[in-house]
């Protein structure tokens, strides 16, 4: 289905180009005076100077070709040349009709150009919990992908475990000090290791902590570590098997909490999938001339001559041969390439990191890892503050675990649910995981993304302004008009989406009309916020509407059918909507 904006900028130019002016005058815009219109056009303005003629003339012109359009049921000119036009009623109604004839796409196309893009997010570090760091990469992540899902594009995502490093290093000491008996810890063992982990996660997620302590306060533990990092990463035997355990008791865990956030990925890799890519990737870079020693470390310079500030050189590898994030980063570029050879690679990631990414995606496209058919891009997002402004924190001043922040939200939308007294408490407990995760992830996904924020439980939990809660609320009250209509013995099954027959039911239907751009929109600028604004916008002309219509006790039959069809609609449009954003509706609230 074209889109409303284009239809309407269709009509508008055939009138133009009628008149005798060129075509490219016939642009039609939303109103920026909804009180006088619906949508305007300003092309006399600029037509005027080509054919040096009054603009209000031209328009006037144009405004009397359209008298005729069944598209409008306004077109007039106003000094000093604009046209302000509104769309005439049965037009509109025939429109939604349209709509939600398409019951799964209510007339949103999908993109003429499939692209293959490969989205990094999430970003956890196995065998530390998740916190909040990682709540803002994973829920704008999920949203971009099912975004992109919805306008035909193959998204796949990736995790992008940090399972490379000394973290690894530091667990095996750690281990190697406890149980120093095990098979893992023998150079000399030739036998087949455990199929049980040495370890559960509540020990994985306590031995990391102490063993990076320890390190700080012990120059030999740490030597320890780096030596167990080293002998791991030369693949030595026991140590690869240790690394397979840790890896999946935290892979178990990681998917549980990931899940409890409606958030999956298609790939579970890491960076220790990208290790046997090195040697060979380094390799090149050095043949081809790009990598060279600078004190030590081999680099590649990546400063390109319009910088306006310093840009330091890619690090390779460092002095002691040893890898980096970056050499990761960069062997991670050839798997994807190899594997996948997307059109684009979207990084979610802290914003924080964003020079780091500046110099790793101008390494691997000088190289030619990366080729000129993919497209790099980083999406930086900002942090997620406290009510004081400074990073969130737990009261006791630590770093709050994703899942303490999670129960203390939802303890919060229970306290408000059960309020209401009309569920039991299985019912309440279910209703408010589902609305606590909407005050998340809405709190988070209404900010541009860039931007920092704060996380202000009161407010996200609120069921009034611009919330989560409140979206959910909306359709809970659409849900719940249609049942008592269906309970009264009736159907709309059949029946249309009639001419608005009120300012505020033709309100409603404007701003349904916007959903195929509000998509395409948000998808172009990757930019999940614009959903949220087109979906506030559309709660708030429902509850208006809703606020000024006597729905249920119209007498007249076809008339309440045809508000019936316009909330089926609406409510269509906005689960669609959550659904992208990564959160659903309860039955009731
Ligand atoms: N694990 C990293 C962190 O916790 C984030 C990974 C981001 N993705 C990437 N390809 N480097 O900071």
């Amino acid at each position: 289905m074209k889109k409303i904006l284009d239809l309407i900028s269709a009509e508008v130019t055939k009138a133009f180009t009628e008149c005798g002016y060129d075509e490219k005058y016939g642009k039609v815009t939303l109103s920026n005076r909804p009180d006088l219109c619906e949508y305007q056009c300003n092309g006399a303005m600029a037509a005027a100077k080509e054919y040096k003629k009054a603009p209000f003339l031209i328009a006037d012109e144009v405004a009397a070709k359209l008298s005729g359009s069944a598209m409008f049921s306004l077109a007039e000119s106003v000094k000093p040349g604009f046209l302000n036009l509104k769309l005439d009623n049965a037009y509109l109604a025939g429109y939604l009709q349209e709509m939600k004839n398409d019951p799964k796409r209510f007339g949103c196309e999908t993109d003429k150009n499939p692209r293959l893009i490969m989205l990094d997010y999430g970003g956890p570090n196995v065998a530390k919990p998740l916190h909040v760091g990682h709540l803002r990469s994973a829920v704008i992540g999920e949203s971009i992908k099912r975004l992109g899902r919805f306008l035909g594009h193959n998204m796949i995502g990736d995790v992008h475990l940090g399972d490379w490093g000394l973290q690894m290093g530091l667990i095996i000491t750690e281990l190697r000090e406890r149980k120093p008996n095990l098979p893992y810890f023998d150079e000399h063992y030739e036998g087949s290791y455990p199929e049980e982990a040495p370890f559960t996660i509540t020990e994985l997620e306590e031995i990391y902590p102490t063993a990076s302590a320890k390190s700080k306060e012990q120059a030999s533990y740490k030597e320890a570590a780096m030596q167990a990092t080293y002998e791991l990463q030369q693949g030595r035997r026991g140590y690869q098997a240790l690394l397979a355990h840790i890896l999946n008791v935290s892979v178990t865990d990681l998917k549980r909490n990931y899940e409890n956030l409606n958030v999956s990925f298609d790939l579970w890799k890491g960076e220790s999938d990208a290790q046997p890519f090195i040697p060979d990737m380094v390799q090149k870079m050095k043949d081809d001339g790009y990598a060279y020693i600078s004190e030590g470390a081999l680099v590649v310079d990546v400063k390109e001559e319009t910088d306006t500030k310093e840009i330091p050189p890619c690090m390779i590898l460092k002095s002691d041969g040893a890898s980096l994030y970056n050499t990761t980063d960069l062997a991670t570029f050839v798997w994807r390439m190899k594997d996948y050879h997307p059109d684009e690679i979207i990084y979610i990631v802290d914003k924080r990191q964003e020079l780091y990414f500046t110099q790793v995606f101008r390494c691997a496209k000088k190289t030619g890892i990366v080729g000129a058919g993919t497209e790099l891009k980083f999406l930086g997002f900002g942090t997620m503050n406290g009510k004081d402004g400074k990073p969130f924190k737990t009261r006791e001043g630590g770093v709050m675990r994703l899942e303490s922040l999670l129960s203390e939200i939802n303890e919060e939308m229970y306290k408000k649910i059960s309020d209401n007294h009309t569920m039991d408490e299985a019912e309440a407990r279910k209703t408010a995981k589902i609305v606590g995760l909407s005050a998340v992830k809405y709190g988070d996904l209404s900010n541009q993304a860039s931007k920092d924020y704060i996380f202000d439980i009161d407010r996200f939990t609120s069921f009034e302004g611009n919330t989560g809660p409140y979206i959910l609320y909306t359709i809970v009250r659409i849900k719940s008009i249609l049942a008592k209509y269906k309970a009264l013995g009736k159907t709309a099954e059949g029946a249309k989406i009639l001419p608005a027959k009120s300012e505020s039911e033709k309100g409603l239907m404007l701003e349904l009309t916007g959903f195929a751009a509000a998509m395409e929109a948000a998808f172009a600028d990757a930019a999940p916020h614009r959903v949220c604004a087109y979906i506030y916008g559309l709660a708030n002309a429902l509850n208006h509407f809703y606020h000024e219509t006597k729905i249920l006790t119209e007498e007249d039959e076809t008339v309440q059918a045809g508000y019936i069809c316009l909330l089926e609609l609406t409510r269509g449009v906005l689960e669609t909507c959550i659904d992208v954003l990564g959160f659903s509706a309860p039955e009731r609230m």
